[in-house]
């Protein structure tokens, strides 16, 4: 599979436009805060972005920063922006043409920056170890349309949990399915190379990422795609596909599901860009100044983590008081037309 996805993203794509799906966003879909940020990247970089959504979590400032599948480097050069001159992001990919775009405009990003934090590197997300980089020694990595091209998945996650921090989370975006892609999907190079013959069933990966030791996978955004290609929506069937962002913590502690301690958190409204409110996932948008009661792993993920310093903490694990209130089982992701209304890269 590593020969069929570098053809496809060495030679085949040329440009975004190229791609049969809705996964690569409309530049118009684009956050208001990251269109100055995006117009500081070479226009060759951004013509090869093939990414499904946004990878780019609150409060970056000074953090150590892993890309998996970077491609031709428009998170890298976004992210080392947001990450600043005390930070570092560093760019894997094993595709020599994606990731000579990235360096040939190495420079031009220094400039226009006015410092030099970034690194790419070649080589393997299976193979996280043969790198040179150190256990423990990244806040934040991300990956955007990648992991689903993966043959090793487990080995994916396994180089990720080592590599972060305690406190670190994995924030990234991906496609899913809604079932397990039978294998006419799974084995069909287009639809390989297009993200969706590798995509995992949801459930498969939550379960997945609790076998790494992320016990508690966090839906930040999802949006249904769409496949524009009609030759190759028929040969998907009823499969249906969905662009998602999870992050995942790496924390002692967490628990298999949202227990009630009776906890509480207060956030201060002093994340940079977000005075107002602090959206930790799809079902924790927490508003300034209200006491906002949150289960065990909520208040580990704030308080154990980059975001402690911004929340006042009331209560502790002394008592429990059951399950949480509202803990799910179902399709997590919102249903409906491809792209509708959706927040994207
Ligand atoms: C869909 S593109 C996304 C690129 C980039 N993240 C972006 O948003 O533009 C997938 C990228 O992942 C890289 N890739 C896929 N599988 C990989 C693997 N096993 N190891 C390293 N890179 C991989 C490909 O070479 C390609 O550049």
């Amino acid at each position: 599979m590593h020969d069929i996805v570098q053809e496809y993203y060495g030679q085949t794509l040329q440009h975004s436009g190229d791609l049969k799906t809705s996964a690569c966003c409309d530049i118009s879909q684009v956050p208001e805060w990251l269109k100055p940020l995006l117009a500081r990247i070479h226009p060759e970089v951004l013509s090869r972005y093939y990414g499904c959504g946004l990878v780019c979590p609150p409060l970056l400032e000074g953090c150590r920063v892993l890309d998996l599948g970077c491609g031709s480097g428009r998170d890298v050069y976004a992210l080392a922006q947001l990450v600043g001159p005390t930070g570092e992001v560093i760019g894997i990919d094993m595709t020599e043409e994606q990731l000579a775009v990235a360096q040939r405009h190495h420079q031009f990003h220094r400039d226009a920056f006015g410092y030099d934090n970034v690194r790419f590197l070649h080589g393997y997300i299976e193979r996280l170890d043969e790198l040179g980089l150190d256990a423990g020694s990244f806040d934040v990595i991300v990956s955007n349309c990648v992991v689903n091209l993966s043959p090793d998945k487990d080995a994916v996650l396994r180089g990720v949990h080592r590599l972060l921090k305690n406190g670190g989370e994995f924030y990234f975006s991906d496609v899913y399915a809604d079932r397990r892609v039978p294998a006419a999907v799974r084995n069909d190079p287009v639809l390989y190379g297009e993200c969706l013959g590798g995509a995992l069933y949801w459930n498969d990966f939550l379960r997945l990422a609790q076998a790494h030791g992320f016990a508690d996978p966090r839906l930040t955004d999802d949006r249904p795609l769409a496949i524009t290609d009609p030759a190759l929506a028929a040969r998907t069937g009823n499969v249906r596909f969905f662009s998602a962002t999870y992050r995942l913590f790496k924390l002692d502690g967490l628990e298999s599901a949202c227990e009630d301690y009776g906890q509480a958190v207060i956030y201060r409204g002093s994340i940079p860009g977000h005075a107002h409110r602090f959206v930790l996932d799809k079902h924790h948008d927490i508003e300034t100044g209200r006491v906002f009661p949150v289960c065990g792993n909520t208040w580990r993920m704030l308080h154990d983590t980059r975001f402690a310093a911004h929340f006042d903490f009331i209560g502790d694990f002394s008592r429990h008081y059951g399950l949480f209130a509202g803990c799910g089982g179902a399709l997590p992701f919102d249903e409906g037309a491809g792209n509708a209304g959706a927040a994207c890269c």
